[in-house]
């Protein structure tokens, strides 16, 4: 059986964790709805919805939205905060590779950073592909979580770090894990199927961060690739990684802010 990686665990904090500055979310919404030249009519579609980090600023402005995912509780937190609001949204509990949809329903899918997390990623884009009306826009944003080279905005000592951490775990025979798609494997096999293919940069902002927060991020496993790794790997291998962090850095003050940018493909003639 296909292993699914729910964020059921994570639910409570993802928003604290991952969610865009309140003025950055509405750039990110301004920018999609203007991309896709969104009316009143426009059906969105997203897999992998979350706590409707992109979601929900749209649904809030009227729009129909409909998205999928297999957490429960990040599925929970998500209906929270439409509660007493008015709209058009319908989010339910399923896997992105077997799409409870019609063929040629949406207008406009998303999906945001979620394909490194799927295994059978190829059947999880057929779906995508089978749901979109023809004509249809997909927007396409992979995570960096997992990344194997720095993006040109990666701040050198945050990267030396994860570096750090990849080796650590290297050594003790447990590597951190892929459990889906590269962007390259994506957009290759988007390329196959003819589509045409436009990156653009919808939001950036600066991001603060100490090495201390990155480090108790990373004792307190919110990010989803460690929860592989044996409990007892993870003990010893935290402890080195703080270990090597306080003498790297001397404190758990360093700075390691960065500029940060959300990155959306835009695939078109997905036919
Ligand atoms: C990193 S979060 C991204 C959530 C949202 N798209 C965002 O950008 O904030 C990935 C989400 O994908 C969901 N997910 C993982 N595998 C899935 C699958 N096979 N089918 C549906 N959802 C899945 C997880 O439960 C999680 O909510």
């Amino acid at each position: 059986m296909t292993k699914v990686i729910s964020f059921d665990r994570v639910s409570d904090i993802y928003d604290a964790t991952r969610g865009f500055p309140p003025e950055i979310s509405e750039q990110v919404t301004d920018f999609i709805l203007n991309l896709v030249s969104a009316t009143p009519e426009t059906k969105f579609f997203e897999t992998g919805i979350g706590t409707g980090r992109i979601a929900v600023p749209i649904a809030k402005r009227g729009y129909s939205y409909t998205g999928i995912d297999v957490s429960e509780k990040m599925l929970a937190e998500l209906h929270q905060k439409l509660e007493g609001v008015s709209h058009k949204l319908t989010a339910i509990q399923g896997d992105a590779t077997a799409l409870p949809f019609e063929e040629n329903s949406f207008d406009v899918a998303v999906t945001v950073h979620v394909f490194h997390l799927i295994s059978n990623w190829k059947q999880a884009l057929a779906e995508i592909r089978r749901v979109l009306k023809s004509g249809g826009i997909y927007l396409y944003s992979h995570s960096q979580a997992n990344a194997t080279q720095p993006s040109a905005d990666t701040n050198p000592d945050r990267w030396e770090f994860s570096q750090r951490w990849r080796a650590i775990l290297d050594d003790y025979g447990h590597p951190l894990p892929r459990y889906g798609a590269t962007q390259e494997e994506v957009l290759t096999e988007l390329e196959t199927q003819g589509v045409t293919l436009e990156t653009v940069i919808a939001a950036k902002w600066q991001f603060q961060q100490t090495v201390g927060t990155l480090l108790e991020n990373h004792e307190n496993k919110t990010q989803s690739a460690s929860w592989a790794i044996p409990d007892d790997i993870f003990t010893r291998a935290v402890q080195d990684l703080r270990e090597w962090t306080l003498q790297r850095f001397s404190s758990l003050d360093y700075d390691f802010s960065e500029e940060r940018q959300f990155k959306i493909v835009v695939v078109r003639n997905w036919t």
